[in-house]
């Protein structure tokens, strides 16, 4: 028997799939790289936007074709998010799957299938944490430490299908931490739709609760920095929880990666408001002033949506000046795209398609010259690059920094830690050396050497 899971969306599904795959095996089942060799397909998918949803019920039409060739001899089955929407349950129906589980029914995989027709389960929280296997000769590996999402977004849909903010016990997160270190795991990403908020998940807003025996998300960076892992990185984060006992607790752990993603979604005052984001430009410059202040060096990244209903140019142009003013590293930026059952689905979806993308081009301009901006002040420094495979471009290894940046190494150092320098950079990456005792043999090697200028290497983009 084999199998094959497709994944779109964020880094919580690839650690679902992750755990779906483990779940496979413990069935016998081999999985394959290629979706037509496969007897069971699994659709692991994303709702968040309207891209994904439109991939997803392209390959499920692709899927229902394959399996009418195979005389019905194919098992496919709808997973992720859109298996908890009344969207999801539709393409269901119309594409004839035979297995639909929601993002919280992971461990239902295995009397899904093994029932072998339509399953469709209540969300269930009690199944919602789920322990792999460490993945097999992996330098970095994720770890959810909470699912769901406790804020009202109003242009969300993740609320409605991973649901309220559940948090996993500390000590299980630390077992899993010393399990993936023990296994060779260099970096390990907390994962959470809002892990700032780990552990209070009584309350909302300013006025959470915290729950007896879990500890605040600053004490747990500072319990899992403690295993030993070399790297610790944690996504994403909520600005009204990013609060300086966090601040602290990364400054204070050497393992904790001074890289900080704090989605803005909008400049505007009036836009966060009817987003209902729960703060203000303001507070949100205030809490990028304390990050500069705690945490020098600090990569800072963001999400924005352009084109939320009702944004005008002056909104956008709020946006485009908090962009300036922030110097973001990088940005994820999106159009808004509206979703079924979201709060926001009651404004009128009201910028026109062309302003829309005119506005987000104007932002990509501004990101290509920030970057380039940021990553030029690495040149000349050393930095700690972690290597996980062969590069794009001949010559070099591929990696990154603590902070982030994509790291092109020259020579064949192996997978794992390195020291470089940066000798060139570009908007979305740097091109380093290695440094001591990895430093390439002409450097390290001539006695009494004088050191050389660092010149930007053949073939750099
Ligand atoms: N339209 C566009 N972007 C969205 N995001 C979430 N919902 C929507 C939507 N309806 C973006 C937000 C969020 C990121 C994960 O996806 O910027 O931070
Ligand atoms: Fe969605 Fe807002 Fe929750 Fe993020 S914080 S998952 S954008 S509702």
């Amino acid at each position: 028997m084999r199998a094959h899971v497709v994944t779109f969306g964020c880094q919580m599904n690839e650690y679902d799939t992750h755990a779906i795959q483990s779940e496979l095996a413990g069935l016998g089942y081999s999985l394959v790289e290629d979706y037509h060799d496969a007897d069971l397909v699994l659709v692991n998918t994303c709702a968040v936007r309207g891209k994904p949803v439109e991939k997803a019920n392209t390959l499920l039409g692709e899927l229902r074709k394959q399996k009418q060739q195979r005389g019905g001899h194919l098992t496919i089955g709808l997973m992720g998010c859109l298996a908890q929407l009344p969207e999801g349950q539709r393409m269901g129906k119309k594409f004839n799957v035979d297995i639909m589980l929601g993002p919280g029914a992971i461990t239902e995989i295995v009397p899904a299938i093994e029932k072998g027709r339509f399953q469709s389960f209540e969300f269930k929280s009690e199944l919602q944490f789920y322990s792999p296997p460490p993945p097999q000769g992996a330098i970095s590996a994720n770890l959810t430490i909470m699912r769901g999402c406790n804020h009202r977004c109003t242009y969300c849909i993740v609320p409605m299908t991973r649901g309220d903010e559940v948090s996993r016990p500390a000590a299980d997160i630390i077992q899993e931490a010393r399990a993936l270190y023990a296994a060779g795991v260099q970096e390990v990403t907390l994962l959470g739709q809002n892990v700032n908020s780990y552990g209070l998940d009584l309350g909302t807003g300013m006025r959470r609760k915290h729950l007896d025996g879990y500890p605040s998300f600053g004490a747990l960076l500072r319990m899992v920095g403690r295993t030993g892992i070399p790297r610790l990185r944690f996504v994403t984060s909520h600005p009204i929880n990013f609060d300086d006992e966090i601040m602290e607790a990364i400054a204070d752990t050497p393992a904790v990666c001074r890289y900080i993603h704090l989605p803005v979604q909008s400049g505007s005052n009036r836009i966060l408001k009817r987003m209902a984001r729960e703060y203000t430009r303001e507070f949100y410059l205030e809490r990028v002033s304390r990050i500069r202040q705690l945490l020098p060096d600090a990569t800072i990244t963001t999400d924005i949506i352009v084109g939320f209903p009702g944004e005008s140019e002056e909104d956008f142009q709020q946006t485009f000046a908090l962009y300036q003013e922030v110097e973001y590293d990088t940005a994820y930026l999106f159009i808004y795209s509206e979703r079924e059952g979201t709060a926001a689905q009651k404004h009128f979806d009201d910028i026109p398609k062309a302003v829309k993308t005119e506005r987000l081009g104007r932002l990509i301009e501004l990101q290509k010259q920030l970057s380039l901006q940021q990553n030029q002040k690495w040149v000349g420094r050393e930095v700690e690059v972690l290597i996980n495979g062969a590069a794009v471009e001949e010559g070099f290894v591929q990696g990154h920094t603590r902070g982030n940046h994509v790291v092109m190494l020259e020579g064949h150092l192996p997978p794992g830690i390195h020291q470089a320098q940066v000798l060139h950079a570009t908007p979305n990456r740097l091109y380093c050396r290695a440094v001591g005792a990895d430093a390439p043999l002409s450097q390290a090697h001539i006695k009494g050497g004088r050191s050389l200028p660092i010149l930007p290497t053949k073939g750099l983009s």
